[in-house]
């Protein structure tokens, strides 16, 4: 289940993100808008339960969302996907993961984890802009699954195809939602033609 979004919206700021001219500011804001339209179509399954609701006028048929959703930004990139999702779903819970790429081995390296003791939402959100060798991801879910949550989604800007056969084996339950699917991983594990370091562009830190 890979979902690569086919939104005019998202092909225009997913452009204007590539750009190398793209100054923090901005690009810290096309992350905010993409992680809200890319949510906005993986969240197309939760479930609702009918509700009536009171209008000026009188009673009218309504529903309401009945899936409690986790956001699970994964450290540091994944953070500039939260809040724009989390205003969307302000009953969201958010949860921290913390895990960076050896340089040299491009293997994850777990450095933080805040989730509460069990699984409190009925659908996790994963939110990492890159989707490179898949390692970060697959990791992230292993740490959640073991938790114990048991509908997860990766929701990703850019991913490259080796990544997602990477996380789609591992995980060939979790569906994941990509602005698009890129041509290649470079020799130093860098999507082509990609955006850069997103956590870099976000952060300033270049
Ligand atoms: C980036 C990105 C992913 C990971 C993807 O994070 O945000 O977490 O790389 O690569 P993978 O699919 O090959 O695992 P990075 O390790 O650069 O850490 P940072 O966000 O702290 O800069
Ligand atoms: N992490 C990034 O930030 N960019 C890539 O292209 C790959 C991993």
């Amino acid at each position: 289940m890979v979902f690569e979004s086919q939104h005019p919206l998202v092909k225009h700021k997913l452009t204007l993100l590539r750009n190398v001219t793209t100054e923090p500011k901005k690009f810290r804001e096309l992350i905010r808008e993409l992680a809200m339209l890319l949510c906005y179509e993986a969240t197309s399954d939760l479930g609702l339960k009918d509700v009536m609701v009171e209008t000026p006028m009188g009673a009218a048929n309504g529903k309401e969302l009945v899936d409690k959703i986790g956001l699970i930004p994964v450290l540091r990139a994944g953070l500039g996907m939260v809040e724009g999702i989390w205003e969307m779903m302000p009953s969201s819970e958010v949860w921290h993961i913390g895990l960076y790429r050896d340089e040299r081995t491009l293997k994850p390296v777990s450095y933080y984890n805040k989730l509460p003791t069990s699984p409190t939402v009925e659908v996790c959100l994963v939110l990492d802009p890159m989707l490179a060798t898949g390692g970060s991801a697959v990791a992230t879910i292993d740490i959640l699954k073991k938790w114990g949550a048991e509908r997860i989604k990766f929701v990703g800007i850019l991913a490259a195809p080796e990544g997602v056969e990477t996380l789609h084996s591992a995980h060939p339950d979790v569906a994941i939602h990509v602005a698009k699917i890129d041509d290649s991983l470079n020799d130093i594990g860098y999507i082509v033609p990609g955006l850069g370091d997103a956590g870099d562009r976000q952060f300033g830190t270049a």
